[in-house]
């Protein structure tokens, strides 16, 4: 997408690319029942019907009446399906489309949108620096944001009780070298590209691109797995609050915290439930739905700190041997199966240390997919925003009460995967397909990882604590 593909092949591209958006919700959508469509699963999260019609609403508003001029289909129903109008937690008792109609609303939007596609001029050489309504961003647009929805629903699939009803295959085991890798990579300080002004589809709060100056850090070579985070569990690390913020601390007591989302100890041993079916915890998997505050915690126990979003960007992009700024942590081509765990192919992130095809030039890996990585950053502007196409896209949630995440998950489309991505979150969130990695800073001290990143770790919560802690 870096350079501006013809306009016929642009054509094919968004056309693909909103089939596949909507063949996953079709998916999510027709792999349960009525009742678990207009249920909801969680007061965090929309009922899944909920979602089915707002994917077309926005397709409709953006596609069909800002670009293509059109009347509205079903104008009664769009407060219904204004996410700003109506928190999730009461959207179950609107009067909702039911499934049928819902689905029906979609297919009739987008056959319009399909037609619409086929007359649309994408002929604006200047559309890459200066995106319009009306340009191929509109649909770039639509079809990000039905792929995002197609995340959001699959996080209330993990909710969901009941049978289960999807099913992945496994990824591939970690290749040979991960059990040597170094447990950290040094990224070099100096100056680096931060975001993006050329990514034709990157969204207001990517932009634009802009120089920052990191100072040289430490930064694990793969995110923290699940056997390590279970040494941070055994060695008492939730009953500690030198390891947590202030407000971490409370948040950890009244909410009960004792280890991640969907964890339970069974007889010294722990298992999770994933997507209905319950399993032992994997001790070289990334570890999945934490906390900003339980992450930040155990980064401060492990004698460490979360990166900051420069930090992270800095690793995934900057390759020191030319001092230029790449796409992706692998270079500037699409993201391919061989790079990162995307897609929702597999419905799990696969074992820390795969995917070297996708490595950083610092030697990181899985930066890109896998899990949502918590940075120590909140949600802020770069010098130059501009809200683009509405305040309430990024600018609205700018401040202190969210944390960046970076990098995707094994729930994100390629579509809507660059390494300029900004994900946020309130930091006590953890129903998303969040983890981490952790970072120190060279001139400042912090230890270098006690724990081989892959390994470590027995998933037993009676060890012995391996590390002494210190203040
Ligand atoms: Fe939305």
């Amino acid at each position: 997408m870096t350079n501006r593909p013809p306009e016929e092949t642009l054509r094919e591209l968004i056309a693909r690319e909103l089939t596949g958006a909507r063949q996953r919700t079709s998916l999510l959508t027709d792999s349960v029942d009525e009742a678990d469509l207009v249920r909801q699963h969680s007061p965090l999260m929309s009922p899944l019907v909920w979602d089915l019609a707002h994917i077309a609403n926005q397709e409709e508003l953006w596609l069909l009446r800002e670009v293509g001029g059109r009347e509205p289909l079903h104008p009664e129903i769009d407060p219904l399906y204004d996410a700003f109008e109506h928190p999730r937690s009461e959207r179950p008792t609107l009067p909702l489309l039911p499934p049928e109609q819902a689905r029906a609303y979609g297919h009739e939007v987008r056959g319009r949108v399909l037609d619409l596609l086929e007359r649309a001029r994408f002929s604006d050489p200047g559309f890459a620096a200066a995106p319009r309504v009306g340009d191929t961003f509109a649909f770039g647009m639509v079809a990000q944001h039905e792929v995002q929805h197609d995340e959001t629903m699959l996080i209330t699939h993990q909710i969901r009780a009941g049978a289960p009803v999807l099913a992945a295959p496994s990824p591939p085991s970690a290749p040979a070298d991960a059990a040597a890798l170094p447990a950290e990579v040094l990224v070099p300080g100096g100056p680096f590209t931060m975001g993006t002004s050329t990514e034709p589809w990157a969204l207001d709060n990517e932009r634009p691109a802009h120089p920052v100056d990191v100072a040289p850090f430490f930064l694990d070579t793969t995110p923290v797995t699940c056997g390590a985070y279970a040494e941070f569990i055994a060695a008492g690390g939730y009953d500690d609050p030198r390891w947590w913020t202030a407000a971490g601390w409370q948040h950890r007591q009244q909410a009960r915290l004792s280890a991640p989302l969907y964890w339970s100890n069974d007889g010294g041993q722990w298992t999770r439930r994933v997507f209905g079916r319950p399993e032992p915890v994997v001790p070289d998997e990334p570890v999945l739905h934490v906390c900003w505050y339980e992450a930040d915690a155990y980064a401060r126990w492990a004698g460490r700190r979360l990166p900051t979003e420069a930090e992270w960007e800095k690793a995934a992009r900057f390759d020191p041997a030319t001092g230029q700024t790449r796409r992706y942590p692998w270079g500037n081509a699409d993201p391919q199966g061989q790079h990162a765990n995307l897609g929702q192919a597999f419905l799990r992130p696969a074992p820390a240390g795969s995917y070297p095809a996708g490595a950083a030039p610092s030697g990181a890996r899985q930066l890109i997919g896998d899990v949502w990585e918590w940075t120590s950053s909140d949600l802020l502007p770069y010098p130059g925003f501009k809200a683009w196409p509405y305040r309430e896209y990024s600018e609205v949630f700018f401040g202190p009460e969210y944390k960046v995440l970076r990098g995707g998950s094994f729930a994100v489309s390629p579509l809507a995967s660059r390494a300029t991505f900004r994900n946020w979150d309130y930091p006590i969130r953890r129903q998303i397909f969040s983890g981490f990695r952790t970072a120190r800073s060279v001139s400042s001290g912090g230890r270098p990882p006690q724990t081989p990143p892959i390994l470590g770790g027995n998933l037993s919560p009676q060890t012995p604590p391996t590390q002494t802690p210190s203040s």
